[in-house]
């Protein structure tokens, strides 16, 4: 089972991702918690220079590649050998993620981001938990980790905006792999939507 899960900024899918990786493992299951950009070793080379420096420093197109470059990577090394071995893989982003950042924030290339991945890529998740968040509360809690990777959080809040409605979009489009959780709750409140929606799925 390939689980994904995609959001804006700041809308908790690490954390969520981390305790559903905890909550399987507890179930007996064997879990390969995972990211995007990274993953791999080359993947995680491939993060810093997509996710530092200034918010110009990359084209949208230029960044089509590098990003699905990290991916065709973290895919060959991490996620196929682990699913191979019948492990469930939660991964924090994925394609999704470059449909909307690269896709959308800077102009429509949605149909390149769809090309490149058909050709390079070629694969969808299982299950798509998609982390609904207020793009204000989010950009807050992003902006509070104040670390190096921000080149995508200093596109600031309309980015954010467009990104929500977006991710929204795309859960419509996709409706058979998607499901959508409201991520305006305490951490274990939607934790436990995590579970039940990963547990029917699971079965
Ligand atoms: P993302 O991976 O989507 O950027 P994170 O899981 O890293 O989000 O969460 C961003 C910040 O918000 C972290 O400091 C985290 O501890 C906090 N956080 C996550 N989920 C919640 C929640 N439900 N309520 C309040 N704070 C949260
Ligand atoms: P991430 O570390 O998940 O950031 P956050 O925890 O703040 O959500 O991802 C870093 C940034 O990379 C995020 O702003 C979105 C961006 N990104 C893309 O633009 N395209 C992609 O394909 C991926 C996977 C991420």
């Amino acid at each position: 089972m390939f689980l994904t899960f995609e959001g804006i900024d700041g809308s908790g899918k690490s954390t969520q991702a981390r305790l559903l990786a905890e909550h399987l493992r507890r179930e007996g299951h064997e879990v390969i918690l995972t990211r995007e950009p990274g993953g791999s070793d080359g993947a995680e080379e491939i993060r810093n220079l997509v996710l530092q420096g200034d918010p110009d420093r990359w084209s949208a197109e230029t960044e089509i590649l590098l990003f699905t470059a990290a991916r065709r990577d973290h895919l060959e090394r991490t996620i196929e050998p682990a699913l191979a071995a019948g492990k469930v893989v939660i991964c924090d982003r994925f394609a999704d993620s470059t449909r909307m950042y690269q896709g959308l924030s800077r102009g429509d290339l949605r149909g390149l981001v769809d090309q490149l991945h058909n050709l390079m890529i070629g694969r969808e998740p299982d299950l798509t938990l998609l982390i609904d968040m207020d793009p204000g509360t989010g950009l807050s809690r992003a902006k509070g980790r104040q670390g190096a990777e921000e080149r995508f959080e200093d596109f600031g809040l309309d980015l954010q905006q467009q990104m929500r409605a977006g991710f929204l979009a795309l859960a419509q489009e996709f409706s058979d792999r998607f499901r959508v959780v409201d991520g305006n709750r305490n951490m274990d409140s939607v934790a436990q939507d995590v579970t039940k929606v990963v547990m029917m799925a699971l079965r």
